[in-house]
């Protein structure tokens, strides 16, 4: 049985170098519980060097991101191999944030690709904007994959990959808002589906398949049992010190 996979996105927060330590600090006093997990933190990028050296014994530091310009000169790019000189060996890719500024499918599938060369595994954000009883949203899902995914290699490519599953109307609401457990079933069901066309079924039962949004502690038990997921990419419930460990502690809950 592999690990549940917790990855704490901290998007833009907290606002101050100092609050980050604080909070890695908290967390070092439960190191024997994250450590039972693969437990991931994507900070800030000015944060990467102290995440990576403060929790470098329950924790691996994620980008929340990776250029999609792998040769020249870019200012303000972040290579992978600057990326993995921090230890980074897992980027979130395609997130709805940066999707709403103008990241496309394709930008997505190329940065898809440069990770995977890099050795670096791209966790694709993929969620439907809004849901109707029609499940058109199933429609936008397939297509999102598909495009995203589109021209990896069978073997190679699926065998390091990663989807977080992130409807976004349900992203940093409240648990009450989120996505109910059937409903996430449903979806992984489907999600499986498609990378089961794309790759074969052998391979893409072995892609871990994480949900994300307005996850907190009331929610993530619920969400966990039965859902076929393997783990969660927590935004705002990230923040804080003492809801993250018990969510840890759900997730290891039998
Ligand atoms: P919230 O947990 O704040 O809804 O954020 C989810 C998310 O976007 C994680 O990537």
């Amino acid at each position: 049985m592999t690990r549940p996979l917790l990855i704490a996105n901290w998007k833009n927060h907290p606002s101050s170098l100092d609050e980050a330590k604080s909070l890695l600090k908290h967390w070092s006093r439960n190191a024997k519980l994250y450590k039972k997990l693969s437990f991931f933190i994507a900070p800030p990028l000015p944060y990467l060097e102290t995440v990576a050296l403060r929790a470098r014994s329950f924790a691996q530091p994620a980008s929340q991101d990776i250029s999609a310009l792998s040769q020249g000169t870019h200012t303000s790019q972040v290579t992978p191999d600057i990326l993995k000189s921090f230890g980074v060996r897992l980027a979130i890719i395609g997130h709805s944030e940066r999707r709403a500024l103008g990241e496309t499918d394709e930008i997505v599938s190329q940065k898809i690709k440069i990770a995977l060369r890099a050795g670096i595994t791209p966790l694709l954000c993929v969620g439907e904007l809004s849901r109707d009883q029609d499940g058109e949203h199933f429609e936008f899902l397939r297509e999102q994959l598909k495009s995203s995914l589109a021209g990896l290699s069978r073997k190679a490519d699926s065998a390091r990959l990663a989807i977080a599953y992130e409807p976004v109307w349900a992203i940093g609401k409240s648990a009450k808002d989120a996505l109910g457990p059937d409903e996430l079933s449903q979806t992984i069901i489907f999600i499986k589906k498609i990378l089961t066309d794309m790759f074969g079924r052998a391979l893409a039962e072995r892609i871990p398949i994480l949900y994300g949004g307005s996850v907190e502690v009331s929610n993530v038990e619920n969400l966990f049992k039965g859902t076929g997921i393997r783990g969660f990419l927590v935004g705002h419930a990230s923040l804080n010190a003492k809801s993250l460990g018990i969510i840890a502690q759900l997730l290891l809950k039998k």
